[in-house]
């Protein structure tokens, strides 16, 4: 009889993306007459920068003829746009991250979901709560936690947020050996200043522990004290890894592309004391499980960097930022107390009623989709998350229609 991995009868039915795409289709399908604006998912709208365009339609022209062919390519990337990365998002800032630091791969949402495969199942995990899901699940998946209580899992340390501490929760009374964090923050939108980052740093330092650090909204950020890598901090190098994505960069969320900075200083343990490259370990299970991202993605990833498309680019999260503003000041101004929205595509809007109620009310009369804060953890309860990711005209629309039927 072939049995299950029991942890996944511990977790929750669906995904929550999927929970909400489920009510949306099912809405749909009952008012087939209602213009649905999507503010829910974190999904671009807006076209590949041109840059990346030309060079994807270059690369698939050199997959046309033998001599220009690509089979497999190297399963870290090809070192064009590892060197280009490093150069360009580290170098610049002087952080002396390497191209050999880097790993190429499909998604910061499989790479922050596998990481905890190379970690004992007892390390003890430190999330913040509210959290993108993808943390959580797969550190149940892989039998880290207790049963489900409510909201949360046995065994787990959750990191609260909350509007006291501006949804960057510290390090203190905590116990962990592995640490998610995510600023810009999905689900809150909330930034972490440099002492901020510091203390998690000297807190990693101190208790042997790793940080595994999201910094997949990183290019949305504008405030020029606000660090943009976990490894502008001192001795972060030793004990993070940094997770970055080009889909809420430059547009990718389909054509899939990301990467992630092992540095070759961090060293991890085993159960005697002995020391371990953890980019070692990281390329051990790359190279086994992943056989690199495709030769014309990666040439359009790589065009970000070029000069036309840095200028693209920034012209994309501007728009996407404008957005935000928008949204930050219409839910202000209906009076409602709101994080993010500045630095991040994200407002978390804090309407103080079930969340659940409140996406199904928003989607009932206004025809607008939104995320459920409590879909984002227990602390998430009463909010709701807005996104900007859609054209200036239908956030026009949707602000207008949400603030309309927040009023009745
Ligand atoms: C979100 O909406 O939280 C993100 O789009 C999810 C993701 O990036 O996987």
């Amino acid at each position: 009889m072939i049995q299950i991995n029991e942890n996944y009868t511990k977790l929750q039915a669906s995904y929550l993306f999927v929970e909400i795409a489920r009510k949306v289709a099912e809405f749909q399908k009952n008012h087939p007459e209602k213009d649905i604006i999507k503010m829910g998912i974190g999904d671009v709208t807006k076209p590949l920068p041109e840059a990346c365009l030309k060079a994807f339609h270059d690369g698939v022209d050199e997959l046309a003829s033998e001599a220009s062919f690509k089979g497999y390519g190297p399963e870290k990337g090809y070192e064009f746009l590892r060197q280009a990365i490093a150069e360009n998002d580290f170098q610049s800032r002087g952080v002396s991250i390497t191209a050999n630091d880097i790993f190429v791969s499909d998604g910061a949402k499989c790479d922050t979901g596998n990481f905890q495969e190379l970690f004992s199942t007892s390390a003890s995990i430190a999330i913040p709560d509210p959290v993108y899901p993808v943390y959580v699940d797969t550190n149940v998946m892989a039998g880290r936690s207790g049963k489900a209580m409510g909201a949360r899992y046995e065994g787990f340390n959750y990191l609260e947020g909350s509007e006291e501490n501006g949804f960057v929760p510290g390090p203190k009374g905590v116990k962990a050996d592995l640490i998610y964090l995510c600023y810009p923050n999905n689900p809150t939108g909330a930034v972490a200043s440099r002492a901020q980052l510091q203390e998690w740093v000297d807190y990693a330092i101190a208790n042997k522990a790793l940080i595994l650090f999201d910094a997949a909204y990183e290019a949305f950020i504008r405030d020029p004290e606000i660090p943009h890598s976990i490894f502008e901090i001192p001795g972060a190098e030793k004990v993070a890894v940094e997770f970055r994505s080009f889909s809420k960069t430059a547009g990718f969320t389909g054509t899939r592309c990301a990467y992630t900075v092992v540095p070759s200083a961090c060293i991890v343990w085993d159960s005697e004391g002995n020391e371990y490259s953890l980019q070692n370990l990281w390329n051990r299970r790359h190279s086994t499980k992943f056989n690199g991202v495709s030769y014309p993605v990666q040439k359009a990833a790589a065009a970000i960097y070029s000069e036309e498309g840095k200028i693209q680019v920034r012209g994309l999260i501007d728009y996407y930022l404008n957005n935000a503003s928008i949204i930050l000041k219409k839910m202000k101004e209906a009076g409602y107390s709101c994080t993010g929205g500045v630095n991040s595509p994200y407002i978390w809007v804090n309407t103080g009623k079930d969340s659940w109620e409140t996406f199904d009310m928003i989607l009932n009369k206004a025809a607008v989709v939104l995320t459920p804060g409590s879909g984002f953890g227990q602390c998430g309860e009463g909010y709701i998350r807005i996104s900007a990711f859609n054209s200036l005209e239908n956030v026009m629309q949707a602000m207008d229609r949400i603030t309309q039927a927040l009023k009745n």
